[in-house]
């Protein structure tokens, strides 16, 4: 296959604006996959901050990385992503590089816990202020669960909304399988067009 999976293109363009140094916020840490990927791309030097509300999502992430070595440039917040601008250091507001949001709930975890439009929409903007100019931000969204096709309405409505200005946006789409992942990408203009 050429095209790529929704989850490997959102690492793709992570990819394109993440580099060692840098620092990045996972928002839905779940079993770490993502936190994991960060923590790679941003290298010894880099930071990355994490937020889940499940204590259970964050040990099994925290198994992740120190597998992996890379628990020292990781920082867990056992949060709500929407209080992500209160946890963070003041030193890496409007700097952060990246954001990734993949929704939903956790896999092999309770179905019931899901992310919800009342706090991914303010956590979506306190991400755009965080960003860098250049900075970019995934969010895999799912409307396969209850509530997911109400909270992919939200985000989108919260796209549209943004100053094409000061945001560029992509929001990619699978037309032929039904309850297929979507991926809206954001990327923080580095000066307006
Ligand atoms: C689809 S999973 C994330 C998968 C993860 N990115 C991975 O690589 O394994 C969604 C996660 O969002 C978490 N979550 C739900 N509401 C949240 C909130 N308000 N703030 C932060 N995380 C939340 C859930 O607990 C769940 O672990």
């Amino acid at each position: 296959m050429i095209l790529p999976s929704i989850l490997s293109l959102s690492k793709q363009l992570i990819r394109q604006a993440l580099h060692p140094g840098d620092a990045a916020v996972d928002a839905t840490v779940g079993n770490g996959h993502d936190t994991l990927f960060l923590a790679e791309t941003v290298g010894a030097s880099g930071l990355v901050f994490g937020f889940d509300i499940q204590a259970e999502a964050l040990q099994a992430a925290r198994c992740r990385l120190e597998a992996a070595n890379l628990e020292g440039r990781v920082t867990l917040f056992k949060e709500s992503h929407h209080r992500m601008a209160d946890c963070l250091p003041a030193e890496v507001h409007g700097r952060i590089k990246a954001v990734m949001f993949n929704l939903g709930y956790l896999p092999h975890g309770d179905h019931a816990i899901i992310t919800r439009p009342e706090t991914t929409v303010p956590a979506l903007d306190a991400a755009a202020r965080l960003l860098v100019p250049g900075g970019m931000m995934s969010v895999v969204l799912y409307t396969g669960h209850p509530g997911g096709p109400e909270e992919s309405e939200a985000v989108i409505r919260w796209a549209k909304k943004l100053s094409p200005h000061r945001f560029q946006t992509m929001w990619v789409q699978l037309p032929n399988r039904n309850h297929a992942p979507s991926l809206l990408a954001v990327e923080k203009r580095r000066e307006a067009p």
